[in-house]
């Protein structure tokens, strides 16, 4: 974490803003604080001991968190980095795994490294049996998601060899069997909800040849993995895998500053991912086109996301973050026709009914001047839904993907020897001081 902070007396200067409270003519300088790319920052660490005021941003649009060399994101030019490297770069040339290391570690692996650490993983990838009594537990038709919330959860109470967050170690391993076990299950979520027996992993499969083995193989029969379906799922998982201090990752960050055990943490941070204006609108994209059904609806429905009072927003599109293409989505929407095309669906009528409302929709100045462009959701559910996912396993597949950035991400902010837990403060609106009335004497 940066050091220096406004309660040392600065002079003003080329890296200082001048705060000036025109109510007493006081005048206090901050210091500005830089980075390697992005955004400069006013360090406001000392703005309350030091003036007596808090800041304001409910939602935080404006406000830096934490400090972090994971991921880079420019909102403007569309840009999505990973320790220096192009989601599109990383999407064409690498794979989920070397994406995971790159996270962790900050660099990526070389072969020897790539083999051990997919070894690792591969070694992680069972459940405690006992585990698999919580399935039991739900309806069968459980959204899929309060079983992950659930069953992340519970990993603390089967694995207390990794939950000492002060010990490197324990850390680590917690890391290991996060990334390892949520395949295991997400797959067993949905095996479950379709009333089909779970499915071991196998060692002998790579990690998203075995998520696809998990869910969709059955014991009477071979189940063949077509390599294009595959491609594309470790494809999906790396443009998932982290995403800056996004709302799940600034949860799972929160929870962490307590000093909760990591796996209750990323099970906050699936919680928060749910939300349809985070990684729930996947699900709702589908729902959405869906609804809309035939072109000649589009129209009333660009019409209903613009009417201030209707509720209706166009799912899948705008993000607090890119005010350009989000990067993924171009990614997903190139994807999107090789997987169709592999199964053989070139003519889906959702993707063309998509590929027509995106069309439509940035050629509408409402859309142009709110600078609300499709973002990684718009195009993912339509190629989850090809490869046979039903739209309630779309956010548990974001959840499984991000797991790599809420540890890595979890990971950076606990081995910050300067972290403090999270406490925001508020802007109070409330009654001010009264006395208490009794029962009998409020009317
Ligand atoms: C993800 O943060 C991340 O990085 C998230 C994520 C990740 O990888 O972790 O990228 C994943 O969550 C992607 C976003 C998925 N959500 C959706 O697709 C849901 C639909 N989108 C919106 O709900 C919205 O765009 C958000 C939530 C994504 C962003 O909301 P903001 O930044 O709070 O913006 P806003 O709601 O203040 O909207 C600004 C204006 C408003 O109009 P005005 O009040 O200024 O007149 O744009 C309008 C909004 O009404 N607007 C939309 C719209 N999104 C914003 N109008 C119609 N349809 C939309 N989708």
């Amino acid at each position: 974490m940066a050091q220096s902070t406004s309660t040392e007396k600065t002079s003003a200067g080329p890296n200082t803003v001048t705060l000036t409270d025109n109510s007493t003519g006081r005048s206090w300088e901050l210091p500005i604080l830089e980075g390697n790319e992005g955004p400069r920052v006013i360090d406001v660490r000392g703005l309350y001991n030091d003036t007596g005021f808090f800041t304001y941003d409910p939602g935080f649009g404006a406000t830096a968190s934490c400090d972090s060399a994971i991921t880079f994101i420019d909102g403007e030019k569309g840009i999505l980095r990973h320790g220096g490297y192009a989601i599109e770069d990383l999407a064409e040339h690498s794979s989920y795994m070397e994406v995971c290391y790159l996270l962790l570690q900050g660099e990526l692996p070389t072969r020897a490294q790539r083999k051990e650490f997919e070894s690792t993983i591969t070694y992680h990838t069972m459940l405690h049996e006992q585990m698999l009594n919580f399935y039991r537990g739900f309806r069968r038709d459980s959204h899929p998601m309060s079983i992950m919330v659930a069953v992340v959860g519970a990993l603390s109470a089967f694995y207390h060899d990794s939950t000492d967050i002060s010990d490197p170690y324990q850390r680590m391993v917690a890391s290991h069997r996060l990334i390892a076990k949520m395949p295991t299950i997400a797959a067993m979520a949905y095996k479950y909800s379709v009333g089909q027996p779970f499915v071991y992993p196998r060692n002998d499969l790579k990690y998203a040849e075995n998520f696809l083995y998990m869910t969709f193989s059955v014991p009477c029969e071979d189940f063949k993995i077509r390599p294009a379906l595959a491609r594309a799922m470790d494809r999906i998982f790396i443009l998932h895998a982290d995403h800056e201090q996004n709302a799940s990752t600034s949860t799972v960050r929160i929870a962490g500053s307590s000093g909760a055990n990591p796996f209750a943490c990323i099970a906050a941070g699936i919680a928060s991912l749910w939300g349809p204006a985070h990684g729930g609108a996947n699900e709702a994209v589908l729902q959405m086109l869906q609804e809309i059904g035939s072109k000649d609806r589009i129209p009333e429905f660009i019409q209903r996301a613009k009417d201030k009072d209707d509720p209706f927003r166009l799912m899948g599109f705008g993000h607090r973050v890119y005010k350009n293409y989000d990067p993924r989505a171009a990614v997903l929407r190139k994807s999107c026709h090789e997987v169709l095309d592999d199964l053989g669906k070139r003519d889906e009528p959702l993707l063309d009914l998509a590929m027509e409302l995106e069309r439509i929709a940035l050629e509408d100045d409402y859309f142009a001047e709110k600078k609300l462009f499709p973002n990684v959701d718009f195009y993912s559910g339509i190629i989850l839904q090809a490869m046979g996912f039903p739209t309630t396993m779309f956010t548990v597949l974001f959840a499984l993907a991000r797991t790599v950035g809420w540890v890595a991400q979890w990971k950076e902010m606990v081995e910050d020897p300067h972290h403090r837990i999270s406490r925001p403060r508020q802007l109070y609106t409330g009654h001010p001081k009264r006395d208490f009335v009794p029962i009998d004497q409020r009317g």
